[in-house]
């Protein structure tokens, strides 16, 4: 696979040991930075994986900051991406399995190299199931069309 790999500063220390993992494991590894572990912002970041995700330049997009949340939620706002935030292995499972995620946030500070490659390794050889599952990711992505907005219903709000 083509996978495109971001972090802040927070992230950066597994950075390139991920990248690095995953290109042993035959993936072609695009670094999106940043270059240092200088203080920075992880939406920039986020954000420049996931848009490569969305245009199709590839394939996955695997995102590490302090905690994964942050980096994650900015990746999602991306339309065509479904970003998730994880930390164990078999939720890696369920997002790939149930939510078809294209991109994953990893936890640097919470989370070690090791589980985080096992993290990974399922993220990326888990096939999306399909099935009763296909209608609710497509009401997912109903987000992104711009007709599809506001709200729906009066709840007497
Ligand atoms: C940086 O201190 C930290 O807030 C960031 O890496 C991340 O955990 C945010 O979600």
């Amino acid at each position: 696979m083509r996978i495109a790999i971001g972090s802040d500063h927070a992230g950066f220390l597994q950075k390139a040991p991920l990248a690095e993992y995953l290109r042993s494991q035959g993936h072609e590894v695009v670094d999106c930075g940043p270059a240092t572990d200088d203080r920075c912002d992880y939406p920039d970041f986020g954000d420049k994986v996931a848009r490569l995700v969305a245009a199709g330049k590839v394939d996955r997009g695997v995102l590490i900051c302090g905690t994964g949340l942050g980096i994650a939620m900015t990746a999602d706002k991306v339309p065509g991406v479904r970003a998730v935030p994880i930390q164990t292995v078999e939720f890696a499972r369920l997002c790939r399995e149930h939510n078809n995620a294209n991109v994953i946030g990893l936890s640097g500070r919470f989370v070690s190299l090791m589980d985080n490659e096992a993290i990974l390794d399922t993220f990326l050889t888990t096939e999306f199931a399909g099935g009763r599952h296909t209608g609710r990711v497509e009401k997912i992505m109903r987000e992104d069309d711009p007709s599809f907005a506001g709200v729906p219903e009066d709840f007497g709000l």
